[in-house]
Order: C-alpha cells, then sequence, then structure tokens
C-alpha cells in the first residue's frame, strides 16, 4: 500500500463531512493520479468548504453544450480546481471571458498555468475568493462542481444576483426543490467519485421577478387585470378581461420569457389569446396572438402596476 496514504497525518487531513470524505476516499481508493500522493494530495485537496475533484472533460462538454456558452457569455466557475470548466468555455466554446474563484493557491496556480497554455489567459482570471462572499452578477453562466448542501446555500445568492436569463449548470448535484430545465444522465466510466461511473448535470435558468398586479388592453381596448404568485418560475395567473374572468389555461416562465396563454369572453365568445413576451423590469413587451376565424398577431405591452414580492426564492432568508 502506498505508504503516504496509510500516514496518520493524511487520514487527519481528511474532512468530517462524510460526502466529503467519501469523495476523497474513493479517488484514493481508486489510486487515481489526483490523489495518490502526498505532495499531490496537499496540492490538489482543495481548501474551503468541498474537497478538489475535477470534473471529466466529457461532462464539462456537455455542461457548457446545456448551457448554450456562446460569444455573449462570461462565466464564473465557483471552485474553479484546475480551471477546466473556464477554459473549455473559453477556449472551446468562444465565451467572451470569464472567472475562477477558489481557495487553493495551488490550484489558482494550476489554473492559471493552463489558461496560458490554451491561449486564454488574457480572458480569463483565477482569483483567490469564498464564493459566498464574492459577487457574480458579471455572469452570464455559472458552472458548478460542489455538494448538495453547497448548492442550496448559494442559491439565494444567485437568484438575487444573477440577471434574468442566465444560467446555471451544475454537476451531480441539484437544487433542492428548484427544479432543472434539464438534466441528463450520462455514464462516464473514468469517473472515480462520488457516483462512479455516473455523472448527472443539471441546469436551471434565472427566473425574472413577474410577481404582483399587472394591466394591459386587448386590441378592442377591454382592459386585462391579472395578479400573479410566482415560486421560483413556476407562475400562478389569475386575472379578468373587460371585467368577467379569464381562464388561464397556461403560465411559463422561462428566464425573461413568459407565455399567458388564456380563454376570454368577448361579445359571447370565448376566444384563445396566446401572450408571449420578454419582461423587462416593471413592463412586458411582446406578442399576442388572437385565436378568432383566423390567427392574428398584434403587439402586446404590460406594465406592472404596484410592487412585486421581495423575493421568488421560498427559502430565501432561512439558510
Ligand atoms: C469539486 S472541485 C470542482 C473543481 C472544478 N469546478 C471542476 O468542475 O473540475 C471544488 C473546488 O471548490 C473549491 N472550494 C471549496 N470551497 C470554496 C469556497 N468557499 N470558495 C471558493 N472555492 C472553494 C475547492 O478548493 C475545489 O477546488
Amino acid at each position: 500500500m502506498d505508504s503516504t496514504r496509510s500516514s496518520p497525518g493524511w487520514w487527519r487531513r481528511l474532512p468530517a463531512d462524510p460526502l466529503r470524505r467519501r469523495m476523497l476516499l474513493a479517488a484514493a481508493a481508486a489510486g487515481s493520479g489526483a490523489l495518490a500522493t502526498a505532495p499531490l494530495l496537499r496540492a490538489q485537496t482543495g481548501a474551503g468548504d468541498v474537497v478538489y475533484v475535477p470534473t471529466p472533460q466529457v461532462v464539462v462538454n456537455r455542461m457548457m453544450t446545456m448551457a448554450r456558452v456562446g460569444p455573449a457569455d462570461f462565466v464564473i466557475d465557483l471552485g474553479s480546481g484546475d480551471g477546466r470548466q473556464l477554459i473549455t468555455a473559453v477556449a472551446k466554446f468562444g465565451a467572451k471571458g470569464g472567472r475562477g474563484y477558489d481557495l487553493d493557491d495551488e490550484l489558482l496556480r494550476q489554473a492559471s498555468e493552463n489558461a496560458k497554455k490554451q491561449g486564454v489567459a488574457d480572458r480569463v482570471a483565477f482569483m483567490k475568493r469564498d464564493m459566498f462572499e464574492t459577487d457574480v452578477s458579471a455572469a452570464s453562466v455559472i458552472t458548478l462542481y460542489l455538494l448538495p448542501t453547497l448548492n442550496l446555500k448559494l442559491r439565494p445568492k444567485l437568484l438575487t444576483e444573477l440577471r434574468p436569463g442566465s444560467r446555471i449548470v451544475s454537476h451531480d448535484y441539484n437544487m433542492g426543490d428548484w427544479q432543472a430545465e434539464e438534466s441528463v444522465t450520462m455514464q462516464v466510466p473514468e469517473k472515480q467519485v462520488g457516483n462512479p461511473g455516473v455523472s448527472y448535470v443539471y441546469l436551471w435558468i434565472v427566473p425574472a421577478n413577474v410577481s404582483g398586479n399587472w394591466q394591459w388592453k386587448l386590441p378592442g381596448g377591454q382592459p386585462v387585470e391579472v395578479s400573479v404568485r410566482q415560486r421560483l418560475q413556476d407562475l400562478e395567473v389569475r386575472g379578468t378581461a373587460g371585467g368577467k374572468p379569464v381562464n388561464v389555461t397556461l403560465a411559463t416562465l422561462r428566464g425573461e420569457d413568459v407565455r399567458i396563454s388564456a380563454l376570454v369572453d368577448l361579445n359571447g365568445r370565448t376566444l384563445r389569446h396566446d401572450f408571449t413576451g420578454k419582461v423587462r423590469g416593471d413592463a412586458i413587451e411582446g406578442t399576442l396572438r388572437l385565436f378568432d376565424k383566423a390567427e392574428t398577431s398584434t403587439p402586446w405591452t404590460a406594465a406592472r402596476t404596484g410592487g412585486r414580492a421581495a423575493s421568488i426564492d421560498p427559502s430565501a432568508g432561512t439558510r
């Protein structure tokens, strides 16, 4: 047996958290290069709230595809390890830039070195920052490979600081009761840690806050008044048109894109109305498709009347 792995000092350095212990031990048991020797262990254990385990490259690629990373994106990796998430985002997927935050000096050094080797050092920076104390509002994409508890702890921060429409991709761990927009299970034979051989990838899109009361007019001038209750991206919409209740058959929100389908009584006839638009603060601008004898499209503009809920995340303030 490798003497460094049986030394008492090594065991003492194991974290108290059972999941962190398991991740570290699984990697060590597999003898996988990164954790096999004492100097490497010290250099690559990571620092802070979770041990260092790299995301297999095939999973990183899938995370980028799922987040649809492209030239408009600024990517932040929270707990950036050797930098592979951010470097892949910029070097392979053309992101305009990004930041990686970690607490481990050696990993930060390696990540900067890797960025130089991949020719992206001018567009990325790896910095010693605690992810819980660092503003992430510049990001359009956040990448995570942490632990379930840390994802949950980050959740209110991400929902508050990120712009609507920003994407969050996470390797292996979900966000509690915040339903992912997309998720995938991958067979990854080379993966030794966590769930060996399997990786889970999740995507969330930060929803706009559309809670509160809204008003607009139908093409015939009838006033529409709706009230929206919102929990994360889930909406409950009730309202009236021309003073009569409307039957809302569908209400969805993906980032800043809202869609409301409703059956509206107009002059004794019930007609389907599809409202789709982009939320911009206290206004929505988009299109109304009205299904009468023929389908017609007209511009749709809605305005919020009054305030909105302070938070759309029921867990905010409770963690
Ligand atoms: C599981 S590794 C993920 C590495 C990389 N993101 C990847 O996907 O390959 C988690 C990283 O988070 C870092 N870390 C732990 N707690 C942190 C904190 N509070 N702030 C910043 N980084 C932290 C560790 O040093 C480690 O490098």
